[in-house]
This record gives C-alpha cells, sequence and structure tokens, in this order.
C-alpha cells in the first residue's frame, strides 16, 4: 500500500515538518493539522489509513480527538504520540482503541517500521471487510429475483427469518427451485454472517463418514483416529449448518442429529465429554418428507422439529411471471462471465419458454440460458437456439408465420413442401428421428412413414 495516506496532528510545527519530509520520502502521502478540531475536519475530508496523533493539544483532547476518530472509522489506525514519561495516559488511550503510542522524542526508524506493520495491517482489515462485502452482494437477497406473488412471499418469510432467532428452517422444493441460494441469504444476511456456514450433502456423504464428519472423533477413537479431530458442527459453532437433501440422511444419524437439535450438545465419537454448540440449522429437501414420514424413511419427531419454519419453494411452472425476469438477470450474468452483448429474448423466445413445463426450474433455465450464449453470437435468444424440447405446436405455428410461407400464384406442390420440412427437421436434429419428428409434430412412425416414401430412410441407410 505505497499510496497511503497519513493525518499528523500535533501542534509543535517543527514535528509536523520532519514528520511530513521523512514520510513523503517513503512514499506517503502526508497531511498536517495543528489543532484537534483542523483534524477531525481534515480526517472526515481525507479519510486517511493512518493518523499520528498528539496527546495534547491546544484546543480539545488528543484522547477526544481519538474518540471521535473511531467513532466516524472504526478501522482507522491511531497512533498516539506522547510526551516522555507519560506512560498511564498513553495506556489509556490503547483502552480507546489506539494501534499503539510513540514516546516524544522518538526514533524515526522506529516510528517507520511501526507504521508500515500498521498499515499491513489496514490493508488486511481491508481486505476481510470488502471480502465480507463481496460475499454478502453474492449470497445476499439481492440476488434472489422473483416478483411472482409466491416469491415475494418467501422472501419475506426468509427476511424476517434471517433476522430472528429461530435455529431451525425446512427448505422444501423440486431441484434447482433455490433452495441453497436462500439457505445461503439467510446465512449471510444474519448476524451469523461472519461466522461459518457449513454445507452438508446428506447424499454424498457416506454412512459410515457422515458421523465422524458432523460430531469429530477423540484421538484413539478407532484405530485411524491417531489425533482429536472437530467435526463441523463444533467447526460452525455461532454459524449456520446447511443439511442439503436432509431426505436421504439414515434413521439412525437423524436419532443423533435430533439430539443435537434439542440439547445444543454431543460427544465426539470416543469422547465422555459434552461439547455445547449454538447453531441455525437450515435443512433442505426434494423430498415430501411427510410422505417419507409415513413410508417410515424419516423421523417423525425430527421432521416436526425441522419443520418449526417451512419455507416451501414452488416449481417454476406455478410462478410463470419470474421467468422474464430470472431471463434478464441471467443474460447480464452471462454477459458479464462471456464478455458478450446479448440483449435479451426474442417475443418469441419467451412465448416458447412460457409455454414450457421447465421440470429442472430455475437451474434449468439458467442452463438453457448458458448454453444459448456459448453457442451463439446473436443479439438475442431466437426460438432455434434452444434445446429441440421446446418446439411446441405454437412455437411451430410462429415460426411459419414468421417464415412468411404464402402461396405462391402459381400455386405448388405440397408434397415438395413436406419433403422440404422433413429434409430441415432432420438436419437440424442431425437425423435424430425422434427430436426431427417432436419438431414437426408428428409421432416417430408417421415420421418415419414419410422418410421412406421421400426416399430419406435409404439415403441414410
Ligand atoms: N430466484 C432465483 N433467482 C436467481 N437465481 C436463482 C433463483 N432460484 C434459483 N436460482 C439459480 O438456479 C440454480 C439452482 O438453484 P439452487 O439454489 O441450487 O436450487 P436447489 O438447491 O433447490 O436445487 C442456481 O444457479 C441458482 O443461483
Ligand atoms: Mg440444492
Amino acid at each position: 500500500m505505497e499510496s497511503a495516506k497519513i493525518l499528523v496532528v500535533d501542534d509543535e510545527k517543527l514535528l509536523r515538518w520532519s514528520l511530513e519530509q521523512n514520510l513523503s520520502k517513503e512514499g506517503y502521502s502526508v497531511i498536517t493539522a495543528e489543532k484537534g478540531l483542523e483534524g477531525l475536519e481534515l480526517f472526515s475530508a481525507e479519510q486517511p489509513d493512518i493518523v499520528l496523533l498528539d496527546v495534547q493539544l491546544p484546543d480539545i483532547s488528543g484522547l477526544n480527538v481519538l474518540e471521535n476518530i473511531k467513532k466516524e472509522n472504526s478501522n482507522t489506525i491511531v497512533i498516539m504520540v506522547t510526551a516522555f514519561g507519560d506512560i498511564q495516559t498513553a495506556v489509556k488511550t490503547i483502552k480507546f482503541g489506539a494501534y499503539d503510542f510513540v514516546e516524544k522524542p522518538f526514533n524515526m526508524e522506529k516510528l517507520k517500521i511501526l507504521i508500515s506493520k500498521a498499515l499491513e495491517t489496514v490493508t488486511l482489515r481491508k481486505e476481510v471487510s470488502q471480502f465480507r462485502d463481496k460475499i454478502s452482494k453474492q449470497y445476499g437477497f439481492s440476488n434472489i429475483i422473483g416478483t411472482s406473488e409466491q416469491m415475494i412471499k418467501i422472501m419475506d418469510v426468509a427476511r424476517k427469518v434471517a433476522k430472528s432467532d429461530a435455529t431451525t428452517i425446512l427448505l422444501q422444493g423440486e431441484s434447482g427451485t433455490g433452495k441453497d441460494l436462500i439457505a445461503k441469504a439467510i446465512h449471510y444476511e444474519s448476524s451469523r454472517a461472519t461466522k461459518p456456514f457449513m454445507d452438508i450433502n446428506c447424499t454424498a456423504l457416506p454412512e459410515t463418514l457422515i458421523e465422524s464428519e458432523l460430531f469429530g472423533f477423540e484421538k484413539g477413537a478407532f484405530t485411524d483416529a491417531k489425533q482429536m479431530k472437530k467435526g463441523l458442527f463444533e467447526l460452525a459453532d455461532g454459524g449456520t449448518i446447511f443439511l442439503d437433501e436432509i431426505g436421504d440422511m439414515k434413521l439412525s444419524t437423524q436419532a443423533k442429529l435430533l439430539k443435537v437439535i434439542e440439547n445444543k450438545t454431543f460427544k465426539r465419537i470416543g469422547g465422555i465429554r459434552d461439547v455445547t454448540v449454538e447453531l441455525r440449522i437450515i435443512a433442505s429437501t426434494n423430498k415430501n418428507l411427510a410422505e417419507e414420514v409415513k413410508k417410515e424413511n424419516f423421523r417423525e419427531d425430527l421432521y416436526y422439529r425441522l419443520k418449526v419454519i417451512p419455507i416451501l419453494l414452488p416449481p417454476l411452472r406455478d410462478r410463470m411471471d419470474d421467468i422474464p425476469l430470472l431471463a434478464k438477470f441471467f443474460i447480464e450474468e452471462f454477459n458479464r462471465d462471456f464478455k458478450k452483448s446479448t440483449k435479451g429474448l426474442t417475443k418469441d423466445t419467451e412465448k416458447s419458454f412460457l409455454g414450457y413445463p421447465w421440470p429442472g426450474n430455475v437451474r434449468e433455465l439458467r442452463n438453457v440460458i448458458e448454453r444459448a450464449m456459448i453457442l451463439e453470437n446473436e443479439e438475442y435468444i431466437l426460438p432455434e437456439h434452444l434445446p429441440v424440447e421446446f418446439a411446441t405446436p405454437d412455437t411451430i405455428r410462429a415460426a411459419v408465420t414468421q417464415a412468411h410461407i404464402t402461396l405462391p400464384p402459381c400455386g405448388l406442390d405440397i408434397e415438395e413442401v413436406e419433403k422440404e420440412l422433413i429434409r430441415q427437421a432432420l438436419e437440424l436434429t442431425k437425423w435424430n428421428q425422434t427430436k426431427a419428428a417432436r419438431l414437426l409434430n408428428l409421432t416417430r412412425d408417421a415420421l418415419r412413414y414419410r422418410m421412406q416414401k421421400f426416399g430419406y430412410l435409404q439415403e441414410k441407410a
């Protein structure tokens, strides 16, 4: 941080001059003030990284200046300059948030080292706070798109839950509806944001591993346990545990999880001591947990414990109003990522989006847009950029109108038109008969009959 800004507040003219000379040579930009109030004004205007502050000033006390600086920006490094022997005041300033103090007359070389160390701290603090801002921008509610009635209600509940003390939340919804997204937003917009968010996929963890991962183990608990290891519950203390796909958790582990939720304590494997944790548990599932309870695959008591705050994410097909805005959001995202300048969907593309059932929900929408933007380089995403599943009779009719198929005055042979369209469908689908048939709204048999008739079957064989 070469161009760091240092503010010197001291009533001794010679000292100000000498600091300005010496520190400028080091590449710092130095500003100076003689009095406390002037110093505070300069501080607000210039936002320096470091302040060298005399304890004894002609107008207000250095301590008073220190307090005001800390109030305005608690990240600022303030180094106090004290009179020789006034160790008591110096110690007091540390309590008020000063970084360190130097006694007059001071050794310039030592001061320079102190400043450069302090600057490392400033850089680190800045990086940490920028990192936090970035994370919360990346994962916060502002990244969740949706203006449908359902989504507005969900976001309202999620925001309230984030700010509340509620510790268990159950997110249910089909795959791709945004469960991960909501879980992260709840964490990063809560007072737990600076504590860990532990994402545990219950499907991916084998049963034999899940308990040692969650609870940790003591040294000697089993042959390989050469050293004590903390589990995820312990590491996440104060934060959030996200149990993704909890419907896949084995019944035996479910029982142990319930105990942790109820008692807030557990024992490491092989341990006798209780470990106490304070956690928020967000569980998610794409299964219907009530059904799983009926089938005895899921513990009823755990289900009710988790369900205290249930959030049900509707499938995308039940909130089609969100599609245009989501599409815009993803197009902007991929424009940034791929350095493209795609402007949007055409009316026809939007129409086929609105007529599609989206079994993969928002994830599928994102993938379709990503694919179109990787493969194509047009200003707008056109219906022909979409996977073949999107060809519905409606979009086909739209395409016919759009292609301005009009009967020429001399008439034409409709069989030739049919033959030509079948040829195009086959080329477009790389001779995949199932896909070509769908494009033409024909059954596969009907397509094969026509292919035979027009001699396309032999051609390909
Ligand atoms: N409402 C939404 N706004 C923006 N992006 C969304 C929304 N819902 C889902 N997504 C995106 O869709 C993808 C799947 O979401 P995810 O949270 O992983 O779903 P789930 O966990 O329910 O399977 C992710 O890329 C996510 O960012
Ligand atoms: Mg998920």
